[in-house]
């Protein structure tokens, strides 16, 4: 049993993909390909959303729009610590500063009533000046936007969507990569959408800064390639990897509903996982249950990898609490609901074609004590 099956699905899009690859071979536009703007316009159709701009990483994805809104030394913005590290990490590089806001222990997104008294804290310390939100939508569930958003508004705050694992997720039938300013994506292979590389994309409405992140994602370059406007970066996806994207595109609502089926069949008999709320839909990137304890999580592992079912920690360490971050000060117990997820969560086998017997051998292993 695999964690995540990519071989099922590559023999599906596999002949069309050769087919897409031995052009891209012919016609030797690796970088900034036709293929490149096919996919952009895909994408923003997807998500109804007018720029989708493709590039390396969802880390970069990131990245860009804080350094197109001149984000730096002094500025204060706003994450949570439950997620993967390249959130906080964009923060850091550009010399601003995270603030870590603790999560709900029910969706593991971002606590708004939390958001708020931090927004407060940090006004009313006076050292820094808030200037931006990133919430994640953890394991593709998107966080509570609706509330957030009001909140971005009252303290003129500008919102950045971590859709790294949240690609084809909505709610109410609006799709994830329409909810902030900007929204930023991961196609690492791993995601529900993802290449065979590194890959990632922004979306947005703003004209204006989508002009800004283009240039910033070809070295701060506007009309000409050799005189650059502003700092920028090497932040292209190339013309290989949006082909990879372009097959797995058609196939990608029925994944998104196999993974919505495994999802389902999971939660017919396990009551401990993530909490969705109606009318959000997840992108199901990751299928996590809560144990009591690290103790009883250790127990489980063993029983799962006995029987040769593989499991991963996401995530085993909150982010202000790694060596990295202990600059910024924080101890332990600072963000309870963040701690006690690291300690107690587990992921189990996640993907479109993992078959029922595949997980009612899930199931029967972690109920057979
Ligand atoms: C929540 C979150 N943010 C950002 C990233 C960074 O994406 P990438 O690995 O494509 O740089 C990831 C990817 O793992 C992620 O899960």
């Amino acid at each position: 049993m695999e964690f995540l099956d990519l071989k099922t699905q590559q023999k599906r899009i596999r002949k069309p993909l050769e087919k897409r690859i031995n052009k891209i071979l012919d016609h030797g536009a690796y970088i900034m390909g036709p293929e490149v703007f096919e996919l952009e316009e895909k994408l923003a159709d997807y998500c109804g959303v007018k720029h989708a701009i493709s590039c390396s990483s969802g880390t970069d994805a990131l990245l860009i729009p804080l350094m197109a809104w001149g984000i730096g030394p002094g500025d204060a913005v706003f994450t949570t610590p439950f997620t993967y590290v390249a959130t906080a990490e964009v923060i850091s590089i550009l010399g601003a500063t995270p603030v870590f806001v603790d999560v709900y222990n029910t969706t593991f997104n971002i606590d708004c009533a939390k958001l708020e008294l931090e927004i407060e804290r940090v006004l009313h310390e006076g050292k820094l000046k808030p200037k931006a939100i990133i919430p994640v939508d953890l394991f593709g569930l998107p966080a509570r936007y609706r509330l957030i958003k009001k909140i971005a508004e009252k303290y003129n705050l500008k919102l950045i969507e971590d859709a790294a694992q949240s690609f084809g997720g909505a709610i109410r039938n609006e799709k994830v990569g329409t909810f902030g300013d900007v929204a930023a994506t991961s196609f690492y292979p791993a995601k529900p959408l993802g290449c065979y590389g590194d890959g990632g994309a922004i979306f947005t409405n703003d004209d204006n800064l989508a002009e800004e992140c283009k240039a910033i994602r070809i070295h701060g370059t506007k009309l000409d390639k050799y005189n650059s406007e502003m700092i920028g970066l090497n932040g292209r996806l190339d013309s290989m990897q949006a082909a990879v994207l372009l097959e797995k595109l058609t196939i990608f609502d029925e994944e998104l509903e196999m993974r919505n089926e495994v999802n389902s069949y999971y939660r017919k008999y396990l009551n401990n996982a993530q909490y969705h709320p109606k009318e959000y839909q997840s992108a199901y990137a990751l299928f996590s249950i809560v144990l009591g304890s690290n103790n009883k999580r250790e127990n489980l592992i063993d029983r799962l990898s006995k029987e040769k079912i593989p499991s991963v920690i996401y995530y085993k360490f909150p982010i202000h609490l790694m060596k990295a971050f202990q600059y910024l000060g924080y101890q332990k117990g600072s963000l309870p609901f963040s701690e006690n997820l690291s300690q107690s969560i587990i992921s189990l086998p996640m993907h479109p074609y993992l078959s029922k017997a595949d997980i009612d051998f899930i199931i029967n292993t972690i109920q057979s004590k």
